[in-house]
């Protein structure tokens, strides 16, 4: 004789059974999405390769090992510990950044250190020292080119960099014939040197100070 008490004792195996192997079921895929992702949580991330080259800068080799996407900027700062050159807007805005590479201004900013393997770099501490300045130094000095002084080493390498190109006779965008000497007029020097941005506002010290340093070159 089968009694109720029975059918619901078999109907509880039943479920309890069914609950068992559907969760047993899951299982596999519980484990295999929870696993891989504790195994990328737990292991170290890996480091970017590093890529070994040397820079020459004021005149002393480097030899270096940095993630390729690193600026010559940071490259400069962070690893040779040049900091005269600074970092303003670090997207080429602002000239803070100005160095010389091959006698040529450019904006360290906006190019990679690996890229100057071979190139002669200089920062303005390789411009001149305490005891022996440039004259483009000497004169932003004489003409106080300068209040906070931030900007001061990107307007002194591009200064030079802007005499050096007028030399070579490179026009700008307001140059109107090339056989006037010097070519040094403010609007000349103020267009050449548009890149290079003062917070402090000393534009006309500054014009001032290039054009001393222009008519001694
Ligand atoms: Fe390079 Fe501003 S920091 S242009
Ligand atoms: Fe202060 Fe130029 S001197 S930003």
């Amino acid at each position: 004789m089968i009694f109720q008490d029975d059918i619901d004792e078999k109907r509880r195996g039943l479920m309890i059974g069914g609950a068992v192997s559907a969760t047993a079921a899951m299982l596999p895929a519980v484990a295999q999405t929870v696993g891989p992702q504790a195994t990328q949580a737990d292991a170290p991330e890996a480091a970017p390769a590093g890529a070994a080259f040397t820079l020459k800068v004021n005149g002393k080799e480097h030899q270096l090992t940095l993630d390729a996407r690193t600026t010559l900027l940071d490259a400069l700062r962070e690893s040779m510990h040049l900091t005269g050159t600074k970092k303003g807007c670090d997207q080429g805005q602002c000239g803070a950044c100005t160095v010389l590479v091959n006698g040529r201004r450019i904006n360290s900013c906006l190019s990679l250190a690996v890229m100057h393997e071979g190139d002669a770099i200089t920062t303005i501490e390789g411009l001149g020292t305490p005891g022996s300045l440039h004259p483009m130094q000497a004169a932003f000095i004489k003409h106080d080119g300068y209040q906070c002084g931030y900007c001061t080493p990107g307007q002194i390498c591009s200064s030079v960099g802007v005499l050096d190109e007028i030399r070579r006779g490179v026009p700008s965008h307001v140059t109107g014939d090339l056989n006037v000497k010097p070519l040094l007029s403010a609007t000349e020097l103020r267009e050449r040197m548009s890149g290079n941005i003062c917070r402090c506002g000393a534009y006309s010290n500054i014009i001032d100070a290039i054009t001393e340093a222009g008519g001694q070159a």
